[in-house]
């Protein structure tokens, strides 16, 4: 038998969500439309054209929602502000949405949780979008309006504020891809998105550190490691460079560098000639130093890795499961030459390869390159598993047995653990998610929660993962 692994004194276990996913009250106390409650409504675009009208109703039961928090044993909860609920059509503050997330926090914080705010996770009001969105440098200020004045009411009780989720996601995944509102697939816009993202990140940053030095300031990143499947193929090294570098790089180097990585920026001057004159264009003389702000926190969200060749496969791979026809699973923006490859790995609920030694890697691999030399510390801000779960009923009791996802999140977290016993400086563990929700383009479909929702009743269940992740939290300890 082995010996049982202990966590770090100082380590935070919690769990995350994002306001879009579980709130619901849609157009409740002055909530205006973001533009993920436009997307939900274009044809095609979610399955079973879900939107976030009800979603967990997490708004109206949020104190239910807390108990049960606190009976977990979490000990942060990472939760986003609705941009759309605290600044309706981007314009002037709504005390009654910003009212929400005082309660919340006053709540979170008599449970004794560490509230984790994330300013953006997504949804931009609607009225925004139709001014241009992320692509209109308008977006920058008008972001760093709404930050701060969620900052004016919740500055005296949140320590821990994000500006971004995913920035990949809210640019090239919904301006190239077309899977995520708003829906657009023109690699030039998905570049002026994610200039403008991070730029808005580090003018959000700047400001809040100028109202207060003690605040822990950072943004959130989902990264991934790609291995070729040939490491002697020029090709295949190609392919992996060029995932990394678009996925991963395009974000972390201006942030920790000030600069766009020069490799994928000469694939696009070659490649996409008209989107590389829009990009050059959009960048203002010192935007890249806002954008490298310094920060306290990097949070990495991790679910699974990269296996590509810079040919296609002669028996193609496993047919992912796409939620739907716009949500291809395409890298950027030149997947002529990067292609997925099978490795035989075990997948989850949604076909996505289970890998834990890559989050290891990951962590070292953030940790070497960037944040060791900027003293940023790491959290993972997102880590989870989508498994189609089987509700059983066992003396009049509702019962989850997801074996599975406890196995997950055990190898995860040992995979963490990897990671500080490598010296990386690496201080938390958040779940996604705490319960199921709207789980984007695949809608409601998809249940990625240690607590189950029953969307017809709201009724909530502790899954076996929850269980398990209570004992192990209990404990500080993972058997292994
Ligand atoms: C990343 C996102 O931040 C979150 O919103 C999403 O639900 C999970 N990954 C799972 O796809």
């Amino acid at each position: 038998m082995s010996t049982p692994r202990s966590f770090p004194e100082n380590f935070v276990f919690g769990a995350a969500t994002a306001a879009f996913q579980i709130e619901g009250a849609a157009f409740e106390d002055g909530r205006t439309a973001s533009i993920w409650d436009a997307f939900a409504r274009v044809p095609g675009a979610v399955i079973n054209a879900d939107n976030g009208d009800v979603a967990c109703d997490h708004y109206h039961r949020y104190r239910e929602d807390v108990a049960l928090m606190r009976e977990l044993g979490l000990e942060s909860y990472r939760f986003s502000t609705s941009w759309s609920r605290v600044r309706p059509d981007a314009g002037s503050v709504n005390p009654a949405g910003l009212d929400f997330y005082s309660r919340l926090t006053d709540e979170l914080l008599e449970a004794n949780i560490l509230p984790w705010l994330t300013l953006y996770h997504w949804d931009m009001p609607q009225a925004l979008q139709e001014r241009g969105g992320w692509t209109s440098r308008e977006s920058v200020d008008r972001f760093t309006e709404y930050a701060l004045s969620v900052h004016d009411v919740l500055g005296d009780r949140v320590n821990v504020w994000a500006t971004l989720n995913e920035p990949w996601c809210s640019s090239f995944l919904s301006h190239i891809a077309g899977a995520h509102a708003p829906g657009h697939q023109d690699v030039g816009e998905g570049l002026l998105a994610a200039h403008h993202l991070l730029l808005a990140h580090g003018q959000v940053v700047r400001e809040l550190r100028a109202r207060d030095e003690s605040l822990n300031l950072g943004i959130t990143l989902n990264l991934t490691v790609a291995d070729p499947v040939d490491s002697s193929s020029v090709a295949d090294r190609n392919a992996a460079r060029k995932l990394d570098g678009q996925f991963n790089r395009w974000f972390l180097d201006p942030l920790f560098r000030g600069a766009y990585p020069a490799d994928i920026i000469e694939d696009i001057r070659a490649e996409e000639p008209t989107a590389f004159a829009r990009l050059e264009a959009a960048i203002h003389d010192g935007d890249l130093e806002t954008i490298a702000a310094p920060i306290d926190t990097l949070g990495v969200n991790y679910y699974q890795g990269e296996y590509v060749a810079g040919t296609a496969p002669a028996v193609p791979p496993i047919e992912l499961e796409a939620p739907t026809e716009r949500a291809i699973r395409a890298p950027w923006p030149a997947p002529a030459d990067i292609h997925p490859y099978e490795r035989g790995l075990a997948r989850t609920g949604q076909g996505w390869e289970v890998q834990p030694e890559g989050l290891t890697r990951v962590l070292n691999r953030v940790w070497a390159d960037y944040a060791r030399e900027a003293g940023t510390a790491l959290f993972v801000t997102e880590n989870g598993a989508a498994y189609d779960d089987e509700v059983s009923v066992e003396d009049g009791v509702t019962r989850v047995h997801d074996v599975e996802r406890s196995a997950f999140l055990r190898s995860h977290l040992g995979a963490v653990l990897d990671a500080a016993d490598a010296g990386v400086d690496v201080r938390g563990y958040f779940y996604w998610s705490l319960m199921d929700n709207y789980e984007w383009a695949w809608g409601y479909h998809k249940r990625f929660g240690i607590v189950r929702v029953d969307y017809d009743t709201q009724e909530r269940v502790l899954k076996d993962s929850a269980l398990e992740y209570r004992r192990i939290i209990r404990n500080r300890t993972l058997a292994v």
